[in-house]
């Protein structure tokens, strides 16, 4: 799908340097084309929180570091969904730990994390 529209584009290419307004629409095709990709594995689930503990980008980290660096495969962290605050605890990860940026609490990835963590009771 993506792909399909970046051939479009390609096509469309010599057109588009004449044509401003006709490179910006194709454009806005492809990007929108890119957001429904990414949007379509964008369902808080068990699994991609499993994904994120073991992603060196997560909250936009260095990449030196997992989660499952600390706590492997989940250990450690297995009764913490019974605690309060969480996704406080989580984003106290992310920063001191990852050395990325926390969360937004309504984010997808804190939602997978948080069914995650539930998932090790
Ligand atoms: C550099 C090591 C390190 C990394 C990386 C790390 N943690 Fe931690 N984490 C700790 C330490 C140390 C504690 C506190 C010790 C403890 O209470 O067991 C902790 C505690 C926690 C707790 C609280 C556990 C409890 O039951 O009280 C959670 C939840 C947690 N981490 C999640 C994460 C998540 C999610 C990530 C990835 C974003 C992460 N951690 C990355 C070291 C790390």
């Amino acid at each position: 799908m993506q792909e399909r529209v970046f051939q479009e584009l390609f096509i469309f290419k010599d057109a588009c340097d004449m044509i401003p307004s006709v490179k910006a629409a194709l454009l806005a095709v492809a990007l929108a084309g890119m957001g429904a990709t990414t949007c379509a594995a964008q369902t808080p689930s068990v699994e991609h929180g499993e994904k994120l503990f073991t992603d060196p980008t997560l909250g936009g980290a260095f990449g030196t570091k997992t989660c499952g660096s600390c706590h492997q495969d989940g250990a450690g962290v297995e009764f913490s969904s019974e605690k309060p605050n969480l996704p406080k605890t989580i984003n106290m990860c992310i920063t001191r730990g990852l050395r990325g940026t926390p969360l937004p609490m309504e984010s997808v990835e804190m939602k997978s994390l948080l069914l995650y963590h539930e998932s090790l009771k």
